[in-house]
C-alpha cells in the first residue's frame, strides 16, 4: 500500500505552512544557476499545492519570500519576483477553475508596482472559491508582522486607555496579517535546515515541525504524504499530559 492510501483522511491537518528551501543547492548540484533552482521550486510549488488539494487540505501558506531576502543580489531579486508573478498568474488560471483561493501576507508596500498589481488581481478573481486556500507570504518577516500588530493596538487603546487589561491573545491575534486563517498544525521545513527564519512566529506556537533533507524542487508526493503521515502518528498535547489526551478521546 502506498504512503498515500496508508494516511488517516479523518486527521489531515487544516493548514500546513511550508519553508520551501534549498533551491540554491538543488541547481548548484547540476551546475546549473541559482534561478533555474527557483525556477524548479515553482514547479514544486504548483505540485504541492495539487497535492494538498487532493489530501483536503483546506489552507497551505508558503514562504516565497522573506523580508530578509531583499537583501539577495539585485539579480536574483528581479529574477524571483519575475518568476513569482509569471508563475502565479498562469498556474492561477486552472487554480481558480479548481475553487482554489489565493491570499498573500507580508509587507506588499515594498513589491514592485507591477508584482503588486498581477498578484492582486489574482487575488480578487478567486475572492469567492470556497475550496482550497493558498497563502503566499511574500515580502513576509514575522517580527515585522509583530510589530505593525502591536502599533495598531497601542493606536486603538490609546483612545481608550482603560480596556488595556482586558487585552487577549485574540485580540492580538486579530492585528496579524493572518487573522481569518486557522494557525498551522504542521510546519514542514526542507533542505535540512533546522531553523524557523523569521516565519509565522506567533502562529506555529502549538504546530508540529518536520524537517526533511530533501531539497526543496526534489519535494514531492510521496515526501508530501511522508510529512502527513508523520503528523498523524504524533501525539499533539497542547500542554496537557498524555492520559488527560487519551482519557479524552
Ligand atoms: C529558498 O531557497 C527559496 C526561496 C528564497 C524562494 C522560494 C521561491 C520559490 C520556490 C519559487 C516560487 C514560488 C511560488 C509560490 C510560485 P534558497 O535560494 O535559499 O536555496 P539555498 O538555501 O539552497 O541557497
Amino acid at each position: 500500500m502506498s504512503l498515500k492510501e496508508q494516511l488517516d483522511r479523518d486527521r489531515i491537518p487544516q493548514h500546513v505552512a511550508v519553508i520551501m528551501d534549498g533551491n540554491g543547492r538543488w541547481a548548484a548540484k547540476l551546475g546549473k544557476p541559482r534561478l533555474e533552482g527557483h525556477a524548479a521550486g515553482a514547479k514544486a510549488a504548483r505540485r504541492a499545492v495539487e497535492i494538498a488539494h487532493e489530501l483536503g487540505i483546506k489552507y497551505i501558506t508558503l514562504y516565497a519570500f522573506s523580508i530578509e531576502n531583499w537583501n539577495r543580489p539585485d539579480s536574483e531579486v528581479n529574477g524571483l519576483m519575475s518568476l513569482l508573478t509569471s508563475s502565479i498568474a498562469q498556474q492561477f488560471v486552472d487554480l481558480i477553475k479548481n475553487n482554489v483561493r489565493l491570499l498573500t501576507i507580508g509587507d506588499n508596500s515594498m513589491l514592485p508596482d507591477n508584482v503588486r498589481t498581477d498578484i492582486e488581481n489574482v487575488v480578487k478573481k478567486s475572492a469567492s472559491n470556497t475550496g482550497l486556500t493558498v497563502i503566499i507570504a511574500l515580502s513576509y518577516g514575522s517580527r515585522f508582522e509583530i510589530v505593525n500588530a502591536a502599533k495598531s493596538l497601542l493606536k486603538k487603546y490609546s483612545q481608550n486607555p482603560f480596556d488595556i487589561d482586558n487585552l487577549s491573545e485574540k485580540d492580538f491575534a486579530d492585528c496579524l496579517y493572518t487573522s481569518q486563517i486557522p494557525d498551522p498544525e504542521l510546519l514542514i521545513r526542507t533542505s535540512g535546515e533546522y531553523r524557523i527564519s523569521n516565519f509565522l512566529l506567533w502562529q506555529i506556537s502549538y504546530s508540529e515541525l518536520y524537517f526533511t533533507e530533501t531539497l526543496w524542487p526534489d519535494f514531492d508526493e510521496e515526501e508530501f504524504c511522508k510529512a502527513i503521515y508523520d503528523f498523524q502518528h504524533r501525539e499533539r498535547r497542547f500542554g496537557k499530559t498524555s492520559e488527560q489526551i487519551k482519557d479524552s478521546k
